[in-house]
């Protein structure tokens, strides 16, 4: 009995009902007046996730069934030191973004993260969240704080829904508490440069995930597996690593937090989803945006070799990463095997440059679209 359906009020609390009628409330203890943060001046000059708001929301799983659900001010957590997601990283987040266009706040696809959520939260043997439940609360969490949300184009307020194991034991086995919470902080850009074309390294000696493992959930030990390639990166100036497949070493999978596109002549191509990376919420986004467009747009399996040719022939004009935090990251170089190359002229490409332009301006409510991707909080 892992899973709640919901009926939500807009308004005041937010009520929903377990499998066994049992009804919960939010609690909304607001911090006072005084106590609450100076929202920063300058959020583009904010390092990312750094900053966080006076308020987040938390809610506990114990005895099979979520409770105490309450939007509080933004505080340490308790845990036992023997919690099991200290220990054996059952723990999973999403990562998502509101945007202020004048008043109103925006969400962009907001029911995806959600689901995403629950399929990661089902391979880490952990209890779904009744996605509509959540959403609400998100909503209900973002009108108390929607003064944080900032206003400057390439800026948002990220949010960062996450789920750990709670429970004291220090044996191998999927937790029977766990907390859910969401915390908000003011955000510019991912890459300290912003727009502008990053260093890649191609890292042929440690993977990120191999089939069968966690590769397609957003979970946290995924992400710590992930830091030894990304410092040997750093430490040759190098921004983030680009993984090849776990079996071969030959297949691009993707770039650090991120999803990866090449342009080869007149088609854009992306690794197809083969359970070993994450299914990205702004790669469905671009390829839906690309094939409206007219482009090829493809998800097939690209190798390391195809692409160092096309680079060297002039086929390969422009590669870029995407991703809540990353946006549209235009890639000027890559490192491979000890060489570095050009990626067409090294500077932002035109289809990089539009899907950036076309993709902030849906999320900010500048450019209209007909998909209903976009999500007002009120
Ligand atoms: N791949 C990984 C490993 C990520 O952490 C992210 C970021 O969420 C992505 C891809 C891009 O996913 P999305 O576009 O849904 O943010
Ligand atoms: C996101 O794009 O939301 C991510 O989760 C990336 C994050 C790990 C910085």
């Amino acid at each position: 009995m892992r899973f709640f359906y919901g009926t939500y009020l807009l308004r005041g609390t937010v009520k929903y009902l377990g499998m066994l009628g049992i009804e919960m409330n939010i609690d909304i203890n607001l911090v006072s007046q005084d106590a609450k943060k100076t929202i920063p001046a300058d959020v583009l000059k904010i390092p990312f996730g750094t900053v966080f708001t006076d308020h987040m929301f938390s809610m506990r799983y114990a005895d099979d069934r979520w409770c105490d659900a309450e939007i509080h001010e933004y505080r340490p957590l308790s845990l036992s030191p023997a919690a099991l997601c200290l220990h054996y990283a059952q723990g999973i987040f999403e990562g998502m973004k509101a945007y202020r266009r004048g008043e109103t706040v925006l969400l962009f696809r907001p029911e995806k993260n959600f689901e995403r959520f629950n399929e990661s939260a089902k391979r880490m043997v952990m209890p779904e969240v009744d996605s509509g439940f959540a959403l609400e609360t998100l909503k209900k969490l973002l009108k108390i704080e929607r003064a944080w949300v900032p206003d400057v184009l390439g800026s948002s307020l990220y949010i960062r829904p996450t789920m750990i194991a709670t429970e004291s034991k220090l044996g191998v086995r999927p937790s029977s508490e766990y907390l859910y919470y969401i915390i908000l902080s003011p955000v510019g850009p991912y890459f300290e440069a912003g727009f502008s074309p990053v260093k890649i390294y191609v890292s042929d000696k440690y993977v990120r995930a191999a089939k069968g493992g966690t590769g397609s959930a957003k979970a946290s030990g995924n992400y710590a597996a992930s830091l030894l390639a990304g410092t040997d990166a750093t430490k040759v100036g190098y921004t983030q690593v680009l993984w090849l497949d776990a079996h071969e070493r030959k297949w691009l999978e993707e770039i650090g937090a991120a999803n990866v596109f090449v342009k080869f002549d007149d088609e854009v191509a992306t690794p197809s989803l083969t359970g070993t990376i994450l299914s990205g919420i702004t790669r469905d986004s671009v390829l839906t945006l690309l094939n409206e467009e007219g482009m090829k747009a493809t998800e097939r399996n690209i190798s390391i070799q195809e692409v160092l040719e096309g680079i060297k022939s002039g086929k390969v004009l422009e590669i870029f990463a995407s991703g809540t935090a990353a946006i549209i990251s235009p890639i000027g170089h890559l490192w491979y095997k000890g060489q570095e190359y050009c990626v067409g002229t090294g500077d932002i490409g035109n289809t990089t440059r539009w899907l950036y332009n076309t993709l902030t301006g849906i999320q900010s409510g500048q450019i209209e679209n007909s998909h209903g991707w976009v999500v007002s909080i009120d």
